[in-house]
């Protein structure tokens, strides 16, 4: 056997290559819609991603689907005076990311609008649902992440995706889509969603840091991966169509082990953490930033993700990657 045979020159290797080089087709990108400002301001700690006002996010959101990427994920961040402890912000048809469904969906209606389906960008304490003795209440969270979730394919949403970590979230809202007739908007499910440092810039972006305690009473612990398979099969059983794991780098064991055990749709969220590491070594000449985001994303790939979600979703398209189409 000589191995080096297949590595000789460029036909060689893309003759021997295992994994399907990267496309666009494979990307989402995150969007946030911030309330009450005008143009884009950017995110401390994730150079090149922004807070867009309704305006400018319909005008990103086009930029987005003109590059070929098929999917965009919305975050809203209302006004700090328009959250409290019950998170009503995010069930109100006047807030912040209905308005932003309705209009993205009137300008690119081809685009495919998923939803992130969450309570903390609106509660006053920064927790994904409601606070009752010191800790999430599950059972009246997720009857308002299903409220929440029908408000969003209301306004137009082709998926929603809920990423409180709540037991029963999806079963929750999967019902309350059926018993109103939109059973055709799709659920891609945080299933395997890790508590993480890897978050931290996102706190950043979505102003939803919690102001006490943190969310290790729903968030996965780090040190367990059967639980991925476990949390996982709950999800499909209750009626996601697609299984998210999060964070994607240092958790490629996790996808593969998903995509393997339960051959469904997978999707991995590369966080604001990893794109925030990237982002700054590269902006200091530490690393190629193409390079390395290429081969990072191709892992999630070859890992076995169907769907990346990335912050490098659009410059990694515009600049880098190859295969448009
Ligand atoms: C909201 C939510 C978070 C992320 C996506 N949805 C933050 C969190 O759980 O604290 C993180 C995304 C990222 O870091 O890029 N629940």
């Amino acid at each position: 056997m000589r191995m080096r045979e297949r590595r000789k020159n460029q036909t060689a290797r893309e003759k021997f290559r295992q994994t399907q080089e990267l496309s666009v087709k494979d990307l989402i990108m995150p969007v946030f819609v911030k309330e009450g400002i005008s143009g884009k301001k950017e995110i401390r700690s994730m150079p090149g991603i922004y807070q867009f006002s309704l305006k400018e996010a319909v005008k990103e959101a086009t930029r987005i689907y003109k590059t070929g990427i098929p999917s965009i994920i919305l975050f809203g961040i209302p006004l700090a005076r328009h959250k409290d402890a019950i998170g009503s912000g995010a069930y109100d048809q006047a807030g912040i990311l209905p308005q932003a469904i309705r209009a993205i969906k009137k300008v690119v209606p081809k685009l495919n609008l998923i939803a992130d389906v969450c309570m903390c960008e609106y509660t006053s304490h920064g927790h994904c649902g409601i606070v009752k003795g010191g800790d999430v209440d599950n059972i009246s969270t997720i009857k308002i992440l299903a409220q929440i979730a029908l408000l969003y394919a209301q306004a137009g949403a082709d998926m929603v995706a809920p990423s409180a970590m709540m037991d029963g979230q999806v079963k929750a809202i999967k019902d309350g889509l059926v018993r109103n007739n939109y059973s055709k908007v799709k659920i891609m499910a945080y299933s395997v969603k890790y508590s993480s440092g890897f978050y931290g810039p996102f706190r950043d972006a979505a102003e939803s840091s919690p102001q006490f305690g943190d969310r290790r009473t729903y968030q996965m612990d780090y040190h367990n991966s059967d639980e991925a398979i476990l949390e996982s099969k709950l999800d499909i059983k209750e009626g996601a169509d697609i299984i998210m794991v999060k964070p994607a780098l240092g958790y490629q064991d996790i996808i593969y082990k998903t995509k393997k055990e339960l051959k469904f749709p997978v999707a991995c969220y590369s966080v604001s953490g990893e794109y925030a590491m990237i982002k700054a070594a590269s902006l200091k000449g530490y690393l190629d930033e193409k390079k390395i985001v290429l081969e990072a994303l191709t892992g999630f790939k070859r890992a076995g993700a169907d769907f990346i979600i990335t912050y490098y979703a659009a410059e990694a398209v515009k600049k880098w990657m190859k295969n448009k189409k």
